[in-house]
C-alpha cells in the first residue's frame, strides 16, 4: 500500500501555528500531532510531582515512565491523555507555559519525545506541528513549512487567546513569556528553533487563519498526491 506524505510545520509560540496545522489536517483528512502539548503535558506532570525543576535526572526519569496517547473524541477533536488523564485544558495554563522551556530544552526529554513522535508518524499521513519536526524529528517530511509572526502580534494573539480562556493576565506579561520562550527555544544546543533549509517561510503578522490555509495548501500540492 502506498505510503501517505507527512507534512511539517514549525514556527515560534503564538504564530498561529496550531489552527493553521488543524485546519490543514481536517482538510487533507490528515492525522493532527502538536508536538508542544507533549512537551508541556510533561512540565505539567514534573509540576504535579513538585520536581526539581533543576533536576534533570529525575525529569528524564519521569519522562521514561509517562504514558502520553493522543485520542480523537466523539465530535473529531483530539486530546491528549496523561497516565490516562485528560490532561487537554490543564496543559494550557501560564504556570505550564512559564516552566515548559525548561523541561524541553533537556537532551533526555527531547530524545524521548522525538522517538514518540517518529513512531505516530511512521505510517505517514500527519500534519505535525512543534519547533524542531522539519529539522529533526521529520527531516525527510514531504512538504515543510515555518511559520512566523512579529512579537507583538504573536503576543496580543496569545494574550486574546488567554483572555477567552477567563485568564486575568497583563499583555505586557504575554509579551515577556513569549520573548523568554523565544529565547531559551532558539538558543538550546539540542534541536533548536529554526526554520529547515527546505522549509517555506510564511509570515503571517497580517494573515488571517483562512489566508495562511490557503498558502499551505498551495504549497502542499504538487508535493503530495
Ligand atoms: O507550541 P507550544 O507553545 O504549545 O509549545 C510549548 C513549548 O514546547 C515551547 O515553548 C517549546 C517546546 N517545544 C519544543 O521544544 N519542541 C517542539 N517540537 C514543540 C514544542
Amino acid at each position: 500500500m502506498k505510503r501517505h506524505p507527512n507534512i511539517a510545520i514549525d514556527g515560534p509560540a503564538g504564530a498561529g501555528k496550531s489552527t493553521a496545522a488543524r485546519l490543514l489536517a481536517a482538510k487533507l483528512g490528515f492525522i493532527y500531532i502538536d508536538t508542544g502539548a507533549m512537551y508541556r503535558a510533561v512540565t505539567l506532570k514534573a509540576l504535579m510531582d513538585k520536581i526539581n525543576m533543576a533536576d534533570e535526572l529525575a525529569i528524564v526519569q519521569m519522562v521514561e515512565d509517562a504514558k502520553l496517547e493522543f485520542k480523537t473524541d466523539e465530535t473529531g477533536n483530539t486530546r491528549l491523555f496523561l497516565d490516562d488523564r485528560d490532561v487537554t485544558e490543564a496543559i494550557r495554563t501560564p504556570q505550564v507555559a512559564n516552566h515548559v522551556s525548561l523541561v524541553s530544552r533537556i537532551p533526555g526529554v527531547r530524545h524521548k519525545m522525538s522517538s514518540l513522535q517518529r513512531a505516530m508518524a511512521s505510517r505517514g499521513g500527519v500534519v505535525m506541528e512543534g519547533r524542531d519536526i522539519g529539522t529533526h524529528v521529520l527531516p525527510d517530511a514531504e512538504a515543510k513549512f515555518y511559520l512566523t509572526a512579529s512579537v507583538e502580534e504573536r503576543a496580543r494573539r496569545r494574550h486574546e487567546e488567554l483572555k477567552q480562556r477567563g485568564y486575568e493576565i497583563e499583555l505586557s506579561e504575554v509579551m515577556r513569556d513569549i520573548r523568554q520562550r523565544d529565547e531559551i527555544d532558539t538558543n538550546r544546543s539540542l534541536a533548536p528553533l529554526k526554520p529547515a533549509l527546505d522549509a517555506e517561510i510564511i509570515d503571517c503578522s497580517a494573515f488571517c487563519a483562512d489566508q495562511v490555509i490557503e498558502l499551505l495548501l498551495a504549497g502542499v500540492s504538487g508535493r503530495i498526491e
